[in-house]
């Protein structure tokens, strides 16, 4: 039918530290598509890094960024799309993903907490990080897994093997 080929080849959601970034570049070169990033896209928009967005304006402005960036992003055809790891917590985004092939990377906390950076010499650091990743995980995995037509487990796996199981779900 016609439109049905519309916007991004896939779309990847997931939490901070589930490898959107490194898969989707991956991926992309792949399928020698475009990858197109949400929050580059609001960081090209507002000319600063989203770090100072939040500080800035705050989180209901990166927010109403987020969303705007979304909205024009699921209309570019033919790219491979990664959206912020708080994407989903937006209803219209969520049901904006319906129809279009979106790819949850889950992972588990202690890997996320890994991958976002933090070495295990500041255990407190990283206990608060473990905390926060467990909670968002606790709020948001219904929400990934609401919006995701596959969702693909990247514990222990390289960036690799996960682009090549999702080009398998193309
Ligand atoms: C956020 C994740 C970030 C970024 C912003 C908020 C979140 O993206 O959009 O800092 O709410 O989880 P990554 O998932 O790429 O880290």
């Amino acid at each position: 039918p016609a439109g049905a080929s519309a916007g991004p080849v896939v779309v990847l959601v997931g939490p901070p530290g589930s490898g959107k970034s490194t898969v989707a570049e991956l991926l992309s070169a792949k399928l020698g598509a475009v990858h197109r990033d949400t929050d580059t896209d609001v960081e090209t928009g507002a000319g600063k890094p989203i770090s100072d967005i939040f500080v800035d304006s705050g989180e209901p402005v990166f927010r109403e960024l987020e969303r705007a960036a979304i909205v024009a992003a699921l209309k570019a055809d033919g790219v491979v799309l990664s959206l912020g790891g708080g994407a989903i917590l937006d209803a219209d985004t969520r049901a904006d993903l319906a129809g279009h092939t979106v790819v949850f990377l889950d992972v588990s906390i202690g890997e996320a907490a890994k991958r976002v950076g933090l070495g295990v010499a500041r255990p407190l650091l990283l206990g608060n990080v473990r905390t926060q990743l467990k909670n968002l995980m606790d709020a948001r995995r219904p929400l990934y897994a609401e919006v995701a037509k596959h969702t693909v487990t990247t514990d222990g796996r390289s960036p690799e093997e996960i682009a090549r199981e999702i080009v398998e779900h193309l």
